[in-house]
């Protein structure tokens, strides 16, 4: 089937048309700035200028940065406060003149990519996919079964703020920190929660994934740490997957 996916972060708003057998790429990659202020009308806003610039009738995956429940915004994640308690499928299908929607987290569906299509297709347990961008996102994976909404980028961090602003790229960008001091930070994050969960593999994703050759042999953590296998695309095929899977229903 052929789904629109679209990833909204926390910078930029990302979308391709997707083959959601084999998690091609059907179309070029568009990508739009998210608004600053990031509050909902001026989201739509974008939102509605991708699905034009698609020429898009079809069902939308959409990929969220922060926590959804049925397609509900919990938290405001690294946007506005005037997201909580918005119903973004809704909204986006009334700017969007009735097109169908489906809103999940954004590293639920990045997983979503890789435990069907990508790196941690057939790995039976308990796996971590880590997205590392503005916020750490986080997509818990049970023989295979998603268990949403997984917080970890927002447990604390001795400095008494919570983890991702001291190892999210963005603190890597933010404070201009080499590779390999930021890739420190990332390996203290994940041994934390290897302490908590032990889980048989770490995915890591988002843009400084494509790094991942260069700040792997700074992570001593002794569970396996691979590369998300779509990198930054993986929430774009991981929301139409989720679309399609849905508008089945
Ligand atoms: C949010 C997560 C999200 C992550 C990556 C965090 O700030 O709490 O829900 O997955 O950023 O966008």
């Amino acid at each position: 089937m052929k789904v629109l996916g679209i990833d909204i972060g926390g910078s930029g708003i990302k979308a391709a048309i997707v083959n959601t057998k084999n998690g091609e790429l059907l179309s070029e990659r568009h990508r739009i700035d998210t608004p600053k202020t990031a509050e909902p009308k001026a989201v739509a806003k974008i939102i509605k200028e991708m699905v034009k610039h698609f020429g898009w009738k079809g069902p939308v995956g959409c990929c969220f940065p922060t926590i959804i429940v049925n397609n509900q915004c919990m938290h405001y994640g690294n946007l506005s406060k005037e997201w909580v308690g918005v119903k973004v499928d809704k909204l986006f299908k009334k700017e969007c003149k009735g097109v169908k929607f489906y809103i999940s987290n954004d590293a639920d569906l990045a997983g979503v990519a890789e435990i069907n299509l990508g790196a941690g297709k057939g790995v039976k347990g308990k796996i971590f996919v880590i997205t590392l961008g503005t916020g750490i996102g986080s997509g818990l994976f049970y023989d295979g079964k998603l268990i949403p909404n997984v917080e970890l980028g927002r447990i604390y961090h001795t400095d008494g703020d919570i983890i991702e602003k001291f190892a999210a790229d963005s603190a890597r960008k933010r404070e201009d920190l080499p590779l390999k001091d930021w890739a420190k930070r990332v390996d203290l994050f994940l041994n934390h929660v290897k302490t908590i969960h032990t889980p048989k593999l770490f995915i890591i994703g988002g843009g400084i994934s494509k790094k991942f050759d260069k700040f792997k042999e700074y992570l001593t953590v002794d569970i396996p740490v691979e590369v998300a296998k779509f990198g930054n695309n993986a929430g774009i095929i991981g929301a139409a997957i989720y679309a399609s899977k849905k508008s089945k229903k």
